[in-house]
């Protein structure tokens, strides 16, 4: 018997996908995005399973403004850091996402990540709540660099640093001793020779005004709201979902582990993104 008597074999979905499907069809949705969009791609969260003690010791604006020492230990991790983050690519969620909005079911991103893998993805209206790691930013006269050519900058000002602490500690994630640090030389501004920050928003700092008018314009443009991978503990990011319940929007949460506000939800599916996502599209695509 031929095979093509057969119906062709469909996956199965993974639970949930239909009720998440049944809630966007036919609506254009904003899609909220966290950590957790990105875990799949090998950058860690703050508060999944087996993360949350790192959320407890989070850098602070403030200390970062007025300590010297601190912004030396952020530095001098950074420069360890950025090449295993600047290397990560976009997940099968990152993809996924920039489908929908390719076909008009979604309408826009707020992201409070980071790291620009929905852009690499090709989502083209993305709104970054908390900045972006690859740009770097002067406090004094507000200068802006780009965090590869800084790295060429930290590794030249501090040669061999890398490869001192990296066999103190094979495992790559160490606490700095203070004689490291005291040695560590801390780039200034090509300009001015002023503070530089990376331009992202620390806890302890505000999203500036316009961001956050710019997200609650998308989302008013929107008719329903996704969230993907955020435990939605921080403030900028739930009040989000607290506006379109306001709005009584349709509201999905993607998303492992504990989060903030499930009960405003009418769909939550605990599982991983990237496993969901792509099965989404399909499945909107089907119908
Ligand atoms: N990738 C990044 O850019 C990055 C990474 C860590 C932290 N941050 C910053 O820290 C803050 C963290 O807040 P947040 O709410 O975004 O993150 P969070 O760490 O508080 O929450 C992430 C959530 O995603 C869940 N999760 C992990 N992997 C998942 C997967 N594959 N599929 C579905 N869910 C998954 C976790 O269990 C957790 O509930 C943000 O402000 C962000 O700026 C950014
Ligand atoms: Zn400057």
């Amino acid at each position: 018997m031929s095979s093509l008597s057969h119906p062709p074999t469909v996956p199965a979905s993974p639970p949930g996908v239909d009720a998440l499907a049944s809630l966007l069809r036919g609506r254009r949705a904003v899609v909220l995005t966290g950590a957790g969009c990105s875990t799949e791609s090998g950058i860690p969260d703050y508060r999944g399973p087996g993360t949350r003690a790192r959320a407890r010791n989070p850098i602070q604006h403030r200390e970062f403004l007025r300590q010297p020492e601190i912004r030396a230990r952020y530095w001098a991790r950074s420069l360890l850091g950025w090449p295993r983050f600047a290397s990560a690519t976009p997940n099968a969620a990152h993809h996924a996402l920039a489908a929908l909005e390719r076909e008009g079911r979604v309408l826009g991103l707020i992201t409070q990540n980071v790291d620009r893998l929905h852009h690499a993805a090709g989502s083209s209206r993305v709104i970054e709540l908390h900045g972006a790691l690859a740009r770097v930013r002067c406090l004094d006269c507000g200068a802006m660099e780009g965090r590869d050519g800084l790295q060429q900058r930290l590794l030249a000002l501090n040669p061999g640093f890398s490869h001192q602490v990296l066999e103190l500690r094979p495992d790559g994630d160490a606490e700095l001793t203070s004689e490291q640090l005291s040695s560590f030389q801390v780039p200034a501004c090509l300009g001015c020779q002023g503070t530089l920050k990376p331009d992202v928003v620390f806890f302890g700092d505000n999203v500036p005004r316009p961001t956050v008018d710019e997200a609650f314009a998308l989302l008013e443009e929107g008719d329903a709201l996704l969230v993907v991978g955020s435990s939605l503990a921080i403030f900028s990011g739930y009040r989000f979902l607290v506006r379109a319940s306001e709005r009584r929007m349709p509201i999905g949460i993607l998303n492992i582990g504990e989060c903030r506000g499930v009960e405003l939800a009418d769909v939550c599916v605990e599982a991983k993104a990237g496993e969901v996502l792509p099965a989404l599209v399909s499945s909107l695509a089907r119908s």
